[in-house]
């Protein structure tokens, strides 16, 4: 199944000054960072800033990240930073990680929700960090999907979700394709409020301490939605059952999201996505798997679970958020 879309024929593309300026001006503007597309605003500017709870529909108790240029820009948006919390800087910046840190008095209450803290994060994206360097403020962008669909990985899923009301920088396809790894440090210990392809064992080994799994706690008010969820019901299903998943749902046209190693033997009612043959290729993969089964009139969805490690436990978290039906 082809994972390219057609064309929106409402798009808007932008070049980088034109964004910029858009930004500058008030305006909301999505742009590629190396884990997915984000709906970016100045971070300062609240009015801005409502703007992107508005055409999202995100609750505003959910806070948003703040991208930043560089390291010397930290210091506009957060009032302290502590030591563990720096080895995570000087380890993984530019990169994704979002770490949640105590927040400057200038950065405007929407954006952080109402919280004393504020998330930030140093993009590792060109084109996310030319956008950075030509607005020169610190941008708040949250993923580029209405509240509770698939992240966008590709401007043709920004453009199919929004058209013309969101104008794109057209970057093509990112590259890590799942969201950034959060953290908090509390009492010097980091805790995961969100896992990504920055494991718990890279932590352990930048800090030195093993990190508290926190990914669903008062401490990670986005976690408790429901996210990431196509309108088809998706079931999950690990590879050594599959045969007889297959036999209960006999009849049903079923789309696959699987690894090439798990993806079954293809009937006229199977649809496969191929994640590809490992963790890495199935992270840039899944939300387009998502996304494009999604579009296709399926019974059902199964997305085939991974290995329980590292990035195969991130993917098993957004898999497991996308089937939950609340
Ligand atoms: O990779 C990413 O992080 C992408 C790209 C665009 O940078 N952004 C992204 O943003 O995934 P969003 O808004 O979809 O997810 C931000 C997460 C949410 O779970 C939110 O609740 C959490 O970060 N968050 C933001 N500020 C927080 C804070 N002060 N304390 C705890 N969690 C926070
Ligand atoms: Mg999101």
């Amino acid at each position: 199944m082809p994972s390219s879309l057609p064309p929106h024929p409402h798009a808007m593309h932008l070049s980088l000054s034109q964004a910029a300026a858009q930004i500058l001006a008030g305006h909301i503007v999505a742009f590629p960072t190396e884990t997915v597309y984000g709906i970016g605003a100045n971070a300062f500017d609240a009015e801005a800033v409502r703007k992107i709870y508005t055409l999202k529909g995100r609750p505003s108790s959910n806070p948003l990240i703040i991208h930043i240029r560089n390291k010397n820009d930290l210091g506009k948006v957060v009032s302290t930073v502590d030591p563990i919390s720096q080895k995570l800087i000087d380890a993984f910046w530019p990169g994704p990680l979002t770490l949640i840190l105590p927040k400057h008095p200038n950065v405007p209450e929407i954006t952080t929700a109402g919280l004393s803290t504020v998330a930030v994060r140093m993009p590792a994206h060109p084109l996310a960090q030319a956008l950075l360097n030509e607005t020169d403020v610190p941008i708040a962008a949250p993923s580029a999907n209405p509240s509770g669909k698939p992240s966008a990985t590709h401007h043709k899923h920004v453009e199919a979700y929004f058209g013309n009301e969101l104008p794109v920088i057209a970057g093509g396809e990112t590259n890590v394709g799942i969201e950034s790894t959060v953290v908090m440090v509390r009492d010097n210990v980091p805790h995961v409020l969100r896992l990504g392809s920055i494991s718990e064992q890279n932590i352990k080994n930048a800090t030195g301490i093993t990190p508290v799994l926190e990914t669903s706690s008062k401490h990670s008010p986005g976690t408790t939605l429901r996210h990431y969820a196509p309108h088809t019901p998706l079931i999950l299903v690990a590879p050594e059952k599959l045969t007889d998943a297959l036999a209960e749902h006999t009849g049903k046209r079923i789309g696959f999201l699987a690894l090439d190693a798990h993806t079954p033997p293809s009937t006229p009612n199977t649809y496969i996505f191929s994640l590809g043959p490992s963790e890495t290729t199935a992270a840039q993969r899944l939300y387009a798997g998502l996304f494009a089964l999604d579009h296709q009139n399926l019974d059902l969805i199964i997305g085939v679970t991974f290995p329980h490690d590292g990035l195969g436990k991130a993917l098993n978290d957004r898999l497991t958020r996308a089937a939950t039906q609340h």
